[in-house]
């Protein structure tokens, strides 16, 4: 995870050596990539496709919260993973939601995997992730994934893609692993 540093290396200016107090704006920058750099991390497959498999069947919550703490839960119902390590989200029909991240841009999203045995519904599996959240309403990333989205669902306007920056997951599945974090 060294992207982050490298691009705030690049953005320094050439004569930033000339500058007064250079050394601790330098020192300062290397700990803020750093920190951003190792809260990102590798979304384990079994979490990715739990996630998948937990979207097909309207089983995902995304919950934002406002600058003043009002927490909101919206279902979803559609979306994918970037990369290992970025979650994209579609807005589509976001209204507190959009709102809640453009105002404090952290969300979570708990995912269950259930199945019907013998008249009772099994939880086989359940995560919670937990990051950070920017969005796009333009370019080519949301440019390609309005268009995966209106073949599937030509109606949903795709307002903007939101992609969530994993930083933590949890076990939600009942038992004694709730709540463990385990990435
Ligand atoms: C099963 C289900 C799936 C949904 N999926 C999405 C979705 O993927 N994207 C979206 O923008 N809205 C989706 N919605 C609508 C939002 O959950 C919600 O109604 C909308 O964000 C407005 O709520 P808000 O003001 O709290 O943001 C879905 C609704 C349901 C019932």
């Amino acid at each position: 995870m060294r992207r982050p540093l490298l691009l705030f290396w690049l953005s320094m200016p050439a004569n930033c050596a000339d500058s007064p107090g250079w050394k601790k704006k330098l020192k300062q920058i290397k700990v803020e990539a750093f920190t951003i750099g190792v809260h990102f991390m590798k979304v384990p497959e079994a979490v990715k496709s739990a996630y998948m498999a937990a979207l097909k069947y309207r089983r995902v919550a995304f919950a934002t919260c406002s600058k003043d703490g009002v927490p909101n839960t919206v279902p979803l119902g559609v979306g994918r993973f970037l990369d290992d390590e970025t979650l994209i989200v579609i807005d589509n029909y976001f209204m507190k939601t959009r709102k809640n991240i453009e105002e404090n841009p952290r969300a979570a999203v708990s995912f269950w995997v259930s199945e019907e045995k013998e008249g009772k519904v099994i939880t086989k599996e359940g995560y919670q992730m937990k990051g950070t959240v920017t969005v796009q309403e333009s370019g080519p990333l949301y440019d390609q994934m309005k268009a995966e989205i209106k073949a599937i669902r030509a109606d949903f306007p795709v307002k903007a893609i939101v992609l969530m920056k994993v930083e933590e997951i949890y076990d939600v599945k009942a038992g004694p692993d709730a709540g463990k974090r385990i990435a």
